[in-house]
Parts: C-alpha cells; sequence; structure tokens
C-alpha cells in the first residue's frame, strides 16, 4: 500500500535541517516545486521539532530517517511522521514498526539482509547507499532474485542518475539530498531548493533536466 503510494511520489528529499526556524518554509519550498513527501534525518538537535511542524502540512507526507532506535522511532511518530526509513536491517525496529502499523523502510545493502526483510514481511526496501554499492547495476542483480521486493535506492542519487534507477521496474522511487542541501538551508536559500525541486519533477516527467530557468 505504502509502495503504491511512493511509486506516485518517486523521489524524496533526504534533508538534514539544523534549525527547526526552517521548517515552514522548507516545506513550502518542497510543496511549491512539486513534491509531497519528504524524509526528516533524525541527526541534529531540532530534527524532531522540525519534523513535527513540517507533519502539520496536510499536503506533504513526511518521514523521519537515520532511525536508530525504538525511542526515536516512537518520538518521530509521536511528532506525526508518516513513516520511518533506517540505514540499516534492524529487525527490532521494524517489528515494533509493523506491529503498529507505520510503514517501515530499512535500509539493506546485502542479499542476505533484504532476505531478512522479507522474512520479515516487508516489501519495501532502501537499498543504501545506492551508488557505492555498486548502483543500477547492482541493484539490478538483487531485484532479479528478489522479485517481489521493491525498492527505494538512497545514495549518490543525483539527476544523472535518477531516470536509471527508476527505470528498473522494482524501483518505486530514490531519495537524495540534492534537492535539499544542508548549506542551502543554513543560508536560507529557499528559492534555489523551490527551483532544484521543480527541475527533478521536470525531469521525472519530461525526462529531460532544464537548468537555465
Ligand atoms: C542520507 O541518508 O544522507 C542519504 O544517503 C543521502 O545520500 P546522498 O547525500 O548521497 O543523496
Amino acid at each position: 500500500m505504502f509502495c503504491e503510494e511512493l511509486r506516485k511520489i518517486r523521489l524524496v528529499p533526504v534533508v538534514v535541517i539544523e534549525d527547526a526556524a526552517q521548517a515552514t518554509p522548507l516545506a513550502e519550498a518542497i510543496v511549491s516545486g512539486g513534491l509531497s513527501c519528504v524524509e526528516i534525518t533524525l541527526r541534529t538537535d531540532e530534527a524532531l521539532t522540525a519534523l513535527g511542524t513540517m507533519a502539520a502540512r496536510l499536503d506533504l507526507q513526511v518521514g523521519a530517517g537515520t532511525v536508530l532506535t525504538l525511542g526515536q522511532a516512537k518520538a518521530a511518530v509521536d511528532r506525526g511522521a508518516r513513516f520511518i526509513v533506517s540505514p540499516g536491517m534492524s529487525p527490532s525496529l521494524v517489528d515494533w514498526c509493523l506491529a503498529r502499523q507505520i510503514p517501515v523502510i530499512p535500509g539493506c545493502a546485502t542479499a542476505t539482509e533484504i532476505q531478512l526483510a522479507l522474512e520479515r514481511g516487508l516489501d519495501i526496501v532502501k537499498f543504501f547507499p545506492a551508488e557505492q554499492l555498486g548502483g543500477v547495476k547492482m541493484l539490478a542483480t538483487l531485484a532479479a532474485v528478489f522479485q517481489n521486493m521493491h525498492f527505494m535506492p538512497t545514495g549518490g542519487i543525483s539527476p544523472g542518475n535518477l531516470l536509471d534507477y527508476l527505470a528498473l521496474p522494482q524501483v518505486v522511487a530514490c531519495g537524495g539530498s540534492w534537492l535539499v542541501r544542508t548549506n542551502w538551508l543554513r543560508e536560507k536559500r529557499f528559492d534555489d531548493i523551490r527551483r532544484e525541486i521543480a527541475r527533478a519533477v521536470e525531469l521525472l516527467e519530461t525526462g529531460v533536466r532544464n537548468d537555465h530557468d
């Protein structure tokens, strides 16, 4: 179910936010750029507050990323996170989410980890770190073996390889930090963020990237 929602979304900006005051203009930039989903990584002190602010919007699905502990997962869900993403395959984290019907996307880098996710009943994992692991070729090889699994590759995704990943039928969406650069956030360059997102949406829709607007 969540997998099918992600297939419509196709692209999930991965955000490191240092100042919760940036949450409102960031949400606006993402939505006005044309996307409806975001992953807020729990790597900063203000991430949970920012997540809560953004999750209040009805036009934005906000998930928590870099979730390493059950305590983090609970805190994120309490603040409105719609889904949980983790860098690795933690059976206890996955079970916690499944018991509460919270969509969870664990990171998997090997066949063994994908098999663990499959045993838990999951139908989607994050292939992470995608480019460093061998990119589209590696993922295509794993996907051929795990035919009922779906993937959200993340790590090294860019406008240059996004469409190659999405061309794999089992890839429902890609995650990437290039859409919301941390230094752009720091410098409050929300217009640059909106423009970068709009370019990526255009790339998804037309297969062509326009760098000149
Ligand atoms: C992350 O969790 O930071 C993701 O791996 C993002 O990777 P990227 O910076 O290569 O997009």
